[in-house]
């Protein structure tokens, strides 16, 4: 074959193709315009098989390659014009769904209440909590808040709990593995120790915060809980103070009727050291299972601060006096709440969370 002979042939074969592709182009055109469009649904279809990442418009774009170098630029023109013919049908067709759905609107009623958006609750933790903490806020109190990982200096020997002190089985403690100094604290009474240490003398502080002791869990204890402490240290403090502030607290906290007692008790921190009751909110006083018959229930301990412990902190114990206490946050919501089991608080029951809707 001479080589004029092999031109001719190409060029005709190119021509060819071409023509396949303008014959292709004018029938998918056809194809578009007797498309037929009634509902969202169908349009859908229409892009997808027109439009979509696998639809025709991609794949006849795909055919490029197969056209020859010189007619590239004529080839292109035919298939962007095509895309463009394409995708201004697909605009008029979904006009034309959106104006039919505009049209149904008319048939809605518009006195019907609208989709509510619903809102999520606080936890009842966090609403005692709040409340605990601005109760002690009109006193004068303010929020100190510290580590939840502690070292055994401020969580027990700061507080005159030395190693082997018997009284540091009263708390189940975890300690990290790989420091036996470190341990999660059982109290936020390490917030109270930080606090002092800082020396800032008076000082007025409640340290709420998350707490735990390796307790089996069940419906009355758990392995974390809440707590709330309080520390006033000052010149000339006195049980007295301790004991007003308290009775403030418990009348904000539970109504003007709520009988108080104190019982003489035991902390390493404090001397003299007391736990106080409220009379039992279930029966009034008259006795059931929750105040286990006797009328109260234990709410809080509390003392004075004992000497050693503001001596460890650098505070001079023959100038200053002060008074602590320390409540669980669970046992005060279950109270006010009438929450039987304290498991319910760690659970995120959607069903329990929703019943507590307090602004606080
Ligand atoms: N830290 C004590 C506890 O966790 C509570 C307490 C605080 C008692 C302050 C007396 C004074 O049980």
């Amino acid at each position: 074959m001479n080589q004029k002979l092999l031109l001719t042939f190409l060029f005709a074969y190119y021509l060819c193709r071409m023509d396949q592709l303008i014959a292709k182009i004018e029938n998918y055109k056809k194809e578009i315009a007797a498309s037929v469009v009634h509902t969202s649904d169908d349009l859908e279809a229409f892009r997808i098989k027109y439009l979509g990442t696998k639809g025709l418009v991609k794949s006849i774009m795909s055919e490029m390659k197969n056209v020859p170098a010189d007619q590239k630029k004529a080839a292109g023109q035919l298939l962007n014009d095509f895309k463009i013919l394409v995708e201004s049908h697909f605009e008029t067709l979904s006009a034309g769904i959106s104006s039919h759905s505009q049209k149904s609107i008319q048939f809605i009623d518009y006195t019907l209440p609208g989709d509510t958006i619903p809102l999520g609750s606080r936890h009842p933790i966090n609403i005692i909590q709040n409340k605990i903490i601005s109760i002690f806020q009109r006193l004068g109190f303010s929020v100190a808040e510290g580590p939840e990982i502690e070292d055994d200096w401020h969580n027990f020997s700061a507080l005159n709990l030395p190693e082997n002190h018997p009284a540091r089985d009263m708390q189940d403690t975890f300690y990290i593995s790989q420091n036996p100094d470190w341990l999660l604290r059982t109290h936020t009474s390490s917030v109270q120790i930080r606090e002092m240490e800082k020396g800032i003398l008076p000082l007025r502080i409640i340290c709420p915060g998350r707490v735990y002791r390796n307790e089996t869990i069940s419906a009355r204890a758990h392995c974390f809980f809440h707590q709330v402490e309080g520390l006033y240290i000052a010149e000339q403090v006195s049980f007295a103070d301790l004991k007003q502030t308290l009775y403030f607290f418990v009348k904000e906290m539970f109504g003007e009727d709520i009988k108080v007692r104190f019982r003489p008790s035991y902390f390493p921190f404090t001397e003299p050291s007391a736990e106080m009751d409220i009379s039992c909110l279930i029966c009034e006083g008259k006795g059931c299972n929750v105040c286990k018959k006797t009328g109260w229930v234990e709410i809080l301990g509390c003392g004075m601060v004992h000497p050693k412990v503001l001596e460890n902190c650098g505070i001079d114990s023959e100038k200053y006096t002060g008074f602590a206490f320390g409540m669980g946050i669970e046992r005060i919501t279950m109270l006010k709440y009438q929450v039987k089991d304290l498991r319910l608080f760690s659970e995120n029951d959607a069903r329990f969370l929703q019943q507590f809707t307090s602004a606080l």
